[in-house]
């Protein structure tokens, strides 16, 4: 899989013009979402936007399915796009995942730049080229590992983006920290999330980035070390879905990062992860985020929720954890008894 190159600036328009001076395409396409095209497309510029065909679809994952691909195949085709076409996908990870798919299938692939405007989207979707489309209510059912050839990343984005979905994307650095040394974990840990200071972000997004990528480069197919960005999804995944089942859905983020209490106290236990670096991280996701509300009523839908993980193999639930802060463990199976421990844990931490 070849290298995504990434660009970090504040200055959004001059380097796309840039980026695009270097790249030979004939038509140039952009894809957004119905809010991403009236709040961020001006980014852009005049010069750039007034050049390209803009596809505009609706917002939010329950639209990321194959209808709204259809959409943009037909848009693509209607307004003459051809193999040598370059498709900007401006939104947060629905727009990135489903615009990825799209260029990934379009006359069996064309070029695309992601620009990710949520902080989730350019920490985790936008990068390491995983692309899709969820089917029969199952998310990311239908895609393929198609990168982007460049992703362009600019915090000027995150000026408008609610605190929650800043927090949400958030977790996901934390995850990155807790995969790769020290210093960047302790970078995140002294990062205050009440009062965001979106240049210092920048230069931790990029360093978020950048874990990614080395992970990416090394297992693509997520064969093998890939799997450390699962930290905290087995768990996370599993409240994620109990509270829309609730009808009280709660964002990706939050999810990850009560998940990740929990499976750094199955890194503890199990794999001898540092004490006092559980409770800071712990210390920290609390203050950012809550505890989740569930009781041991709970217990079972969500060890079910956790065995029908797609990522497990047969009967066995399988999590990623740490034998300390960059310290990846793999595949390692923890039983019914030790997973309900971890609920125990979460609930009374
Ligand atoms: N979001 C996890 C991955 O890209 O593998």
């Amino acid at each position: 899989m070849t290298k995504q190159r990434i660009i970090s600036t504040s200055q959004l328009s001059t380097a796309l013009e840039q980026l695009l001076a270097d790249l030979h395409f004939d038509r140039l396409f952009i894809l957004a979402d119905e809010h991403t095209a009236c709040h961020c497309l001006p980014l852009l510029g005049d010069g750039l936007t007034s050049h390209a065909h803009l596809i505009t679809i609706p917002a939010g994952d329950d639209h990321k399915h194959l209808a709204t691909l259809t959409h943009v195949w037909d848009e693509l085709c209607t307004h003459g796009a051809t193999r040598h076409s370059l498709l900007l996908n401006v939104g947060g990870g629905m727009v990135t995942d489903l615009g990825g798919f799209a260029a990934a299938t379009y006359k069996r692939g064309i070029s695309c730049i992601n620009i990710p405007t949520t902080l989730l989207a350019m920490v985790d979707a936008a990068v390491g080229g995983k692309t899709g489309i969820n089917h029969h209510s199952l998310k990311n059912e239908i895609g393929a590992f198609y990168p982007a050839q460049a992703v362009v990343v600019c915090a000027q984005f995150l000026r408008t983006l609610d605190m929650p979905n800043l927090c949400s994307g958030f977790a996901e650095m934390i995850k990155h920290g807790l995969i790769s040394t020290e210093e960047h974990w302790a970078s995140l840990m002294r990062y205050d999330m009440h009062t965001p200071d979106l240049d210092a972000l920048q230069s931790l997004i990029m360093e978020s980035i950048h874990t990614k990528e080395g992970i990416v480069a090394q297992d693509p197919t997520e064969q093998h070390i890939r799997k450390a960005l699962n930290l905290g999804h087995t768990l996370g995944h599993a409240l994620e879905t109990h509270y829309m089942r609730r009808g009280t859905p709660c964002l990706h983020g939050y999810a990850v990062a009560w998940g990740l209490i929990g499976e750094l106290y199955l890194s503890h236990v199990r794999e001898g992860f540092p004490a006092d670096k559980l409770r800071q991280t712990i210390a920290y996701i609390k203050d950012t985020y809550g505890t989740p509300a569930f009781d041991c009523k709970q217990y079972d839908e969500l060890y079910e929720l956790m065995l029908h993980d797609k990522k497990n193999l047969g009967t066995d639930i399988r999590f990623t954890l740490l034998g300390g802060i960059g310290d990846i463990r793999i595949d390692r199976t923890i039983g019914r008894d030790e997973i309900f421990e971890m609920l125990d844990f979460v609930r009374e931490c």
